[in-house]
């Protein structure tokens, strides 16, 4: 049975395409077949991606390709264990068709009011739009290394009522780099910078396999 995963947000530039990848990067080191369904068909940034992976020879190998619509992709979705959507920004019917097709979707943001508020007023939409809130959890994206700040982000997502994945992703350059040769965030060089990417995708790949209640 194939598994769907969906990132999303309405905003620009907040990690979706980086958390699809470390996500899918994680599943298939673990020896999951993994697609990533490009939505964002304008840039196309993980299909470029790809290439630059395939480019560098690294493994596990992710397939990514492009599609227009959810319809497009889950034509296709069969032959794969999972397929995890990189949504585009500023579509909300596309983005309703990604939470409604997949078993969890990732909303990534920003620590600031400007990414949050935005944030948690799409999570309400997709309420609003019968999307189950259980499947609902927000991830903590280019933060910075004031705890305190993150500590008020985790706050004011508790207090919306939704859940949140353990850890953040810190702006690092060495992410940026990483994703330039092709890899995932978890597939730096730096220890510590590998750990916290692991540990928000372990907790994804944790909400993925609890039962349905
Ligand atoms: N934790 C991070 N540290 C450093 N750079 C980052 C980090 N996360 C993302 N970036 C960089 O920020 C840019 C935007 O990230 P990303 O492409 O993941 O966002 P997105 O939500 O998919 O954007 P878009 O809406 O344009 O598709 C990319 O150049 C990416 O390499
Ligand atoms: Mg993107």
């Amino acid at each position: 049975m194939t598994e769907f995963i969906g990132l999303i947000s309405q905003k620009g530039g907040v990690g979706k395409s980086t958390m699809a990848r470390l996500i899918a990067r994680e599943y298939a080191a673990a020896k999951w077949d993994v697609k990533i369904a490009d939505l964002d068909t304008s840039q196309g940034t993980s299909t470029e991606w790809k290439l630059r992976r395939e480019e560098n020879g690294l493994k596990p190998e992710i397939a990514v390709e492009p599609f227009r619509s959810v319809k497009q992709a889950l034509k296709h979705a069969s032959t794969y264990d999972l397929i995890v959507f990189d949504g585009p920004p500023h579509s909300m019917a596309g983005t309703v068709d990604i939470a409604q097709a997949s078993k969890l979707v990732v909303l990534p943001t920003g620590l600031s009011l400007d990414d949050l508020r935005p944030t948690i007023r799409l999570a309400h939409e997709l309420v609003e739009n019968s999307i189950d809130q259980e499947k609902i959890a927000l991830a903590l994206c280019r933060v910075g290394d004031r705890e305190n700040e993150i500590k008020e982000a985790r706050a004011y997502i508790k207090k919306a009522g939704y859940t949140l994945l353990q850890g953040s992703i810190p702006e690092k350059t060495a992410y940026r780099r990483a994703s330039d040769d092709g890899k995932a965030v978890s597939e730096v060089t730096f220890l510590s910078l590998k750990k916290r990417a692991e540990e928000v995708a372990q907790d994804a790949i944790n909400l993925m396999s609890r039962e349905a209640t």
